[in-house]
């Protein structure tokens, strides 16, 4: 006979589930950016030349068009390498989200048992000395012709994780 959907293994979408989701994606898509924001302007606030760096790449791009669009943003490369910047040192998720080994593995000396839990610390990877020069300093600059990005899998800059 026939399972009937209560006694189905396969997980029954309820509007509980549906709102949950919802309110994941909310809380992981505004919280961050605004993070990101406030950090980005508190260090442009410490640090005259970039901002004015980044105030003039803005300004010759809007021109008389009054305000940007999405289009705009590749074109400002001095704007990115600030996000970017301002994510190395400020990560808004500093411990990414919890792991679970799945069986023993080694990393470096020590030998980790299955079902631990891991949290990265991408905060700490971002100003690993061994990784950056002048770690604490808010350099956009470090950037330029520098192949670490945000969408690949550069494991020094980990701000969205490396999935
Ligand atoms: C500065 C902007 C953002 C940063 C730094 C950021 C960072 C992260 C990090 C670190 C994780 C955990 C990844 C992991 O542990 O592998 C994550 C997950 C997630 N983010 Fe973002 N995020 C940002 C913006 C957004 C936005 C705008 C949205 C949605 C509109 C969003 C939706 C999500 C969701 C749904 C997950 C969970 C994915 C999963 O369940 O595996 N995030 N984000």
């Amino acid at each position: 006979m026939e399972k009937d959907q209560t006694q189905n293994d396969a997980i029954q979408l309820t509007t509980d589930h549906i709102k949950t989701i919802l309110m994941d994606i909310f809380i992981a898509g505004i919280d961050t950016p605004a993070i990101n924001m406030i950090w980005a302007v508190a260090e442009l606030a410490r640090k005259p030349t970039a901002m004015k760096k980044a105030q003039n790449e803005i300004r010759s791009c809007v021109g008389k068009k009054g305000k940007l669009t999405e289009n705009d943003v590749s074109k400002l490369t001095y704007l990115n390498m600030v996000i970017k910047e301002t994510l190395r040192l400020h990560p808004p998720g500093v411990l990414l989200l919890p792991r679970e080994t799945m069986s023993q593995i080694k990393i470096g000396d020590y030998d980790i048992n299955p079902k631990t839990r891991i949290a990265v610390n991408v905060w700490a990877i971002g100003r690993d000395p061994d990784i950056w020069d002048n770690p604490e300093e808010f350099i956009p600059e470090r950037f330029i012709e520098n192949p670490i990005d945000l969408k690949r899998q550069h494991f020094e800059l980990l701000p969205f994780g490396g999935g």
